[in-house]
């Protein structure tokens, strides 16, 4: 398999140390680790929202720590899509234009409205939340609206998700779900790389990075022909022996 994402000693402010590892096309990735162990600073890094001090990181065959600053945030707008839950939907739009946010901003005009807006409820309806359009965002559920960003985060057709804690607001049904809809996304072709506390959630990834103060301590694959309780109870073993 080809890599799509590959990290090269990757330093920043003394809270990542080192970091090395790759994402190949069509992955879905998991990071796991204690609060302040450096997760959410990764995924920054990686994604170019923040820079790193030193190393190097790859996305689909270029080097974005290079980059200007403008540079960077045309490609995270093309290449990259985000649920990160720091990252608010705008109040006073509803969630069809919260989604097409992103589209606007790429495309300045050049595809048109219904174009976009028809890809936008397209993304809506395989989420379930097409019934929704209309609805300001504080008219939904908490699940419904990461739905939504989920939506947002794919309209420009992204190569790679990256993901912050996507299921950590809402209850296990929910989270069941919202984490079907990434499932069903990997299997579609998007590659995904998630930070997650939810061990089942995690379970359901084709491997898993443990980071531990700044470092990548260890990575497990659930993968072979085990049942989903048997990939759980493998991830939480695995777990248990790094110190979770
Ligand atoms: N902007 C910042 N400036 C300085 N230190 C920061 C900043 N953001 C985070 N840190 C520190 O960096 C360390 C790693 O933080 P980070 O948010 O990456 O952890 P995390 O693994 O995502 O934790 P959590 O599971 O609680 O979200 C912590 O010690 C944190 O206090
Ligand atoms: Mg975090």
């Amino acid at each position: 398999m080809e890599e799509l994402l590959t990290v090269k000693k990757l330093c920043k402010d003394g809270i990542l140390k080192d970091i090395s590892f790759d994402v190949k096309i069509r992955e879905m990735v998991a990071i796991m680790g204690p609060s302040g162990s450096g997760k959410s600073t990764l995924l920054y890094q990686v994604s170019g929202m923040d820079r790193a001090d030193s190393g190097e990181v790859w996305i689909d065959g270029t080097e974005i720590c290079a980059l200007s600053e403008d540079e960077r945030a045309k490609l995270r707008l093309s290449r990259m899509g985000f649920v990160f839950q720091q990252m608010n939907m705008l109040k006073n739009l509803n969630l069809l234009d919260n989604i097409l946010l992103p589209a606007s901003r790429l495309n300045r005009g050049k595809v048109p409205r219904k174009e976009l807006e028809s890809r936008a409820r397209r993304l809506m309806g395989k989420m379930g939340i097409e019934a929704l359009a209309q609805r300001r965002i504080t008219e939904v559920s908490g699940g419904q609206l990461q739905r939504a960003c989920i939506c947002r985060s794919m309209i420009n057709q992204p190569k790679i998700l990256f993901a912050d804690e996507p299921t950590g607001a809402l209850n296990q049904s929910t989270a069941q779900e919202v984490m079907a809809e990434f499932t069903r996304l990997n299997q579609e072709g998007t590659t995904i790389l998630m930070v997650t506390h939810d061990s089942k959630v995690a379970a359901k990834c084709g491997r898993i990075l443990y980071l531990l103060d700044g470092r990548i301590q260890g990575e497990f694959s659930p993968t072979g022909a085990m049942g989903e309780k048997e990939r759980e109870a493998a991830v939480s073993r695995w777990l248990a022996g790094m110190g979770w």
